[in-house]
């Protein structure tokens, strides 16, 4: 009876998170990228080959915002999410002024894209 009830919230954990999978991981990367060694006091975070102090967020291109928590610890989040287009002929183009996707049909056909979802 404990086990079968345990494993039931162990598959609606998973089963929440899988559906809440924006609120799980979000459109972000976390990485490791800890300067010091363990044990000792970070003093940043390598984003790349630029070093950025503990407590910092920054923006990147492609509307990426990175932040340095006080671990050391980096972590970036998309601004927005990319479309999943369902319809091949179709391609989804970033705006990075405005940070949203615009959806267009690929070649120089107008007609429109209609099948296409954002999650
Ligand atoms: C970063 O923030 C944490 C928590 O607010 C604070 O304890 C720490 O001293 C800060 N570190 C720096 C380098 O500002
Ligand atoms: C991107 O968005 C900005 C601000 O909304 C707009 O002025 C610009 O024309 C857009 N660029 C493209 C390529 O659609």
């Amino acid at each position: 009876m404990y086990w079968k009830s345990a494993v039931g919230s162990v598959v609606v954990f998973l089963l929440a998170c899988s559906f809440l999978k924006s609120l799980c991981n979000g459109a972000c990367m976390n990485r490791e990228s800890r300067l010091s060694s363990a044990g000792e006091k970070p003093d940043g975070c390598m984003d790349g080959d630029i070093k950025r102090a503990l407590n910092t967020t920054w923006f990147k291109a492609k509307c990426i915002t990175c932040s340095c928590d006080p671990a050391g610890e980096l972590s970036c989040c998309s601004r927005v999410l990319e479309p999943i287009l369902n319809d091949r002929g179709c391609t989804a183009i970033l705006n990075e002024t405005s940070c949203t996707y615009i959806i267009k049909r690929k070649g120089d056909s107008s007609e429109p894209c209609e099948s296409w979802a954002s999650m």
